[in-house]
């Protein structure tokens, strides 16, 4: 059997992790334990993009050499994935050999092949930018201040076939439903391949940027940073070797919208075609986080980071907000007031308030173990439904990558068993000492238990700690998968855990 495979955008190294990273790698991690939940062997890939002009001034600007700047880069983003709890089986650089080994072969490949050729390359340059521009960066006819002085030069490049590949690259877009995910980008995709393409400089001469991977033809050429971070998709994978086919189509592409047209969904297909890849299976493009309409790619001064609220109020909740209020592919914005309600509120009052509920009956009246269920009336009747519904929902909403609507139910789920609570109100039965509401009272605590265990269990890809911690706390085991999800009464018998409190109050955060 093939492994699921999911990668992410690798980070660019020149900048310190912020939300836009955090969430890219929260919501692979999702689908990365939904997966395993399910019953797939997953492969889950993340990692950092090194080379580059941007790269190579940074590391100038802190009076390091570059790898050394990137190795304090790699470990601020190794950071990151420990704090949010992701589960990556992998995490390449694009310096390690293992990848500059594979764009070298592939970049040999394709000049072999006669898919790469030399030109010359005439046009405007910016030094102070290092940047090639066109006329229409022009504003009134003329280059704005930001450029400096510009300055018409000739250069030589080796150039990738784009355009050839065109015609094809329409029909395959056209012909796949599931290539981009929400369908929606791929219409801006055909939008972009209307205009004819030029074919792709790849080449870097050494005089302008010595910080990349150097052409296996020309040693007087690095490798443009974008061919070269693409190809760690199959690189980490063994591109070349047996190991290759057991990860290789990648099942889904993790990206943000900025950079699917056009290196995901104009460069990356043709180069995989031009060497003779199959292309991964989809490209899932998320929207961005904002704040005040602002795309958030920095720390903002003097408000909160986002990522101090992972450290403080632990993974978990943060991974909770984050999955809740995007709708994928959609953009959203943070706010600090809706983290606090969804945490005080959702967590805190609905899930929290329910597990120390049932622990502290459970220690009072049923001697600290879960009680057998013995009765069913219509408040059962609708709880065990409900909860049937919701587990089916869910997972379904879940494959679909409607994460914030699968964790709707599961919370509207959750209230209804604090519903069922008040409805059967146990500390009322336990006054009356009557041999029927006993066993009502035990009936009420058990079903309870059984819910929570339920919606843990489907809890577990977003929540993956603290839906361990309820589950033990109700005698079950961590969720491996969702085999089990049916109502049952495995838990009778089970000890309580001793009472927590899972999310203290959050209110002075502001
Ligand atoms: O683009 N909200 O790296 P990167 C959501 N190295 N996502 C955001 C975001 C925001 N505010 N800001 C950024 C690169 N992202 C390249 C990728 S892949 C072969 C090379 C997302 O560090 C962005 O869309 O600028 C991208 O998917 C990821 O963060 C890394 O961005
Ligand atoms: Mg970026």
């Amino acid at each position: 059997m093939k492994n699921f495979y999911l990668t992410t955008a690798i980070d660019y190294a020149n900048g310190s992790p912020h939300l836009g990273h955090a969430y890219e790698k929260v919501l692979s991690d999702v689908i990365a334990r939904f997966r395993r939940m399910m019953g797939d062997r997953v492969y889950f890939l993340t990692g950092l993009d090194e080379h580059g002009q941007k790269v190579q001034q940074s590391a100038r600007k802190a009076g390091v050499a570059p790898l050394e700047f990137c190795d304090q880069q790699a470990a601020k983003f190794a950071d990151l994935c420990r704090l949010l709890n992701i589960s990556n089986d992998d995490y390449i650089r694009t310096t390690q050999p293992r990848h500059v080994k594979v764009v070298r072969e592939i970049l040999q490949s394709l000049f072999d092949k006669g898919e790469i050729y030399k030109a010359e390359y005439k046009g405007f340059y910016s030094a102070r930018q290092e940047q090639f521009l066109q006329e229409k960066d022009k504003v009134d006819g003329k280059w704005p201040e930001i450029f400096g002085e510009v300055a018409e030069i000739s250069e030589s490049n080796y150039f990738f076939k784009l355009q050839k590949y065109q015609g094809w690259l329409v029909d395959y877009i056209n012909s796949h439903e599931d290539f981009i995910y929400p369908r929606f980008r791929a219409k801006q995709v055909i939008e972009f391949l209307k205009e004819p393409l030029n074919d792709l400089c790849i080449s870097r001469p050494k005089e302008r940027l010595e910080w990349g991977i150097e052409l296996p033809f020309d040693s007087g050429y690095v490798t443009y940073v974008w061919f070269d971070a693409l190809v760690n998709y199959i690189s980490a994978v063994g591109y070349g070797t047996e190991r290759f086919s057991e990860n290789w189509p990648a099942d889904f592409h993790v990206i943000g919208k900025d950079i699917l047209v056009p290196p995901h969904s104009v460069y990356w297909p043709i180069m995989l075609k031009a060497i003779g890849i199959d292309l991964p299976k989809s490209l899932l493009v998320h929207g961005w986080w904002l704040s005040s309409g602002e795309k958030m790619s920095k720390s903002l001064g003097n408000i909160v980071n986002p990522l101090d609220l992972a450290e403080k109020f632990g993974a978990d909740p943060f991974r909770y907000f984050l999955m809740r209020e995007m709708n994928v592919g959609q953009d959203s914005d943070f706010s600090l007031d809706l983290f606090v309600t969804r945490y005080n509120s959702d967590l805190g009052n609905d899930l929290g308030n329910l597990v120390s509920r049932l622990l502290n009956m459970g220690h009072r009246y049923a001697a600290g173990k879960v009680p057998a269920a013995s009765i069913e009336e219509d408040f059962e009747k609708q709880l065990k439904a409900a909860a049937a519904k919701t587990a089916e929902e869910s997972i379904a909403l879940f494959e679909g990558m409607q994460f914030h609507i699968a964790l709707e139910k599961i919370f509207n789920f959750v209230r209804s068993v604090n519903r069922y609570a008040e409805q059967r109100a146990p500390w009322k039965l336990a006054k009356s000492g009557n041999e029927g509401d006993l066993r009502t009272l035990e009936t009420t605590l058990a079903n309870m238990a059984e819910a929570l265990r339920i919606a843990s269990v489907l809890l577990a890809p977003v929540m993956p700690e603290i839906s361990k911690k309820i589950l033990l706390l109700v005698g079950s085991q961590e969720a491996g998968s969702f085999e089990g999800l049916a109502w049952g009464n495995s838990l009778e018998g089970k000890p309580f855990g001793e009472k927590v409190i899972l999310f203290p109050r959050g209110d002075d955060v502001k």
